[in-house]
């Protein structure tokens, strides 16, 4: 598939997985993935797997990216972690705003944009998830939603850190559900999300920033996803925890 910017797609493994499974899962996208070279593709484990799935995806194509992290740097916070901690591993990635971390933490935007300022500030690259509920889609709030949640959780980032910055669009209503936004709904999506991104920064910088479609996506629905034009790429969460369905969304995807 010949798309304009890179496609990116990351397993966001949630609370799962032991260290012995979570080597089990990487050391077979490993073989199974060797030859992949059009798609950026990501693993996001818990941090306890992250040393040791670190050290086994050191000579493969997979890249490393955290599920959370500190908006502080190295200090008295208990159960946090910081930046320094994560590029250890050779983190690159850190997923933020995940809707579960917006509900169950009841993350705000402005914390959100904290945290994206410290991933940049470490050199890594925030994954920035935005998405509307069921009810907000059914009354029509969709986009004031999207348009809050993007300004709020990117607006102190620079041009430069910008394009450097991941977005997710994941609609509330279809993760872990079964439920996959249609093709023509995450388009819209995508490209609404862009236009937000070329009115706060430019339309070069809008062109340049990747956005990643998530919820529910399947080997079955990722080819016909990742041939929308705004979308590039996909943040997978239950297809993400078995080799065979994630390295199958990616080699669909291709
Ligand atoms: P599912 O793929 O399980 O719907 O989860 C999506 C998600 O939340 C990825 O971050």
């Amino acid at each position: 598939m010949n798309k304009e910017r890179k496609l990116i797609i990351a397993g966001n493994w949630k609370m799962n997985k032991t260290v012995a499974e979570g080597l089990d899962l990487v050391h077979g996208l490993k073989l199974e993935l060797a030859s992949v070279k059009e798609v950026d593709i990501v693993v996001c484990p818990p941090f306890t797997a992250l040393s040791e799935v670190s050290k086994a995806i050191l000579d493969s194509n997979l890249r490393l990216g955290a599920q959370n992290m500190s908006e502080n740097g190295l200090g008295a916070y208990t159960g946090e972690i910081a930046a320094g901690m994560l590029k250890e591993f050779s983190v690159r990635y850190v997923i933020l705003g995940h809707s579960e971390r917006r509900q169950y933490q009841k993350e705000s935007d402005a914390l959100i944009a904290k945290k994206a300022a410290s991933v940049h500030a470490a050199a890594l690259k925030p994954i920035v998830c935005v998405g509307e509920t069921l009810a907000e889609r059914e009354s029509n709030q969709t986009e004031q939603v999207l348009d809050t949640q993007v300004r709020g959780s990117l607006c102190g980032l620079t041009r430069e850190q910008m394009v450097e910055t991941v977005v997710a669009y994941e609609p509330v209503w279809a993760i872990g559900t079964g439920k996959t936004a249609t093709t023509q709904q995450a388009q819209d999506a995508h490209a609404f999300i862009r236009s937000l991104l070329a009115k706060m920064f430019d339309e070069s910088i809008a062109k340049k920033v990747r956005i990643q479609y998530g919820g529910s996506v399947k080997p079955s629905n990722s080819r016909e996803l990742m041939s929308q034009p705004d979308v590039d790429g996909a943040l997978v969460g239950g297809a993400a925890l078995e080799v065979r369905s994630f390295a199958d969304i990616i080699k669909n995807s291709i």
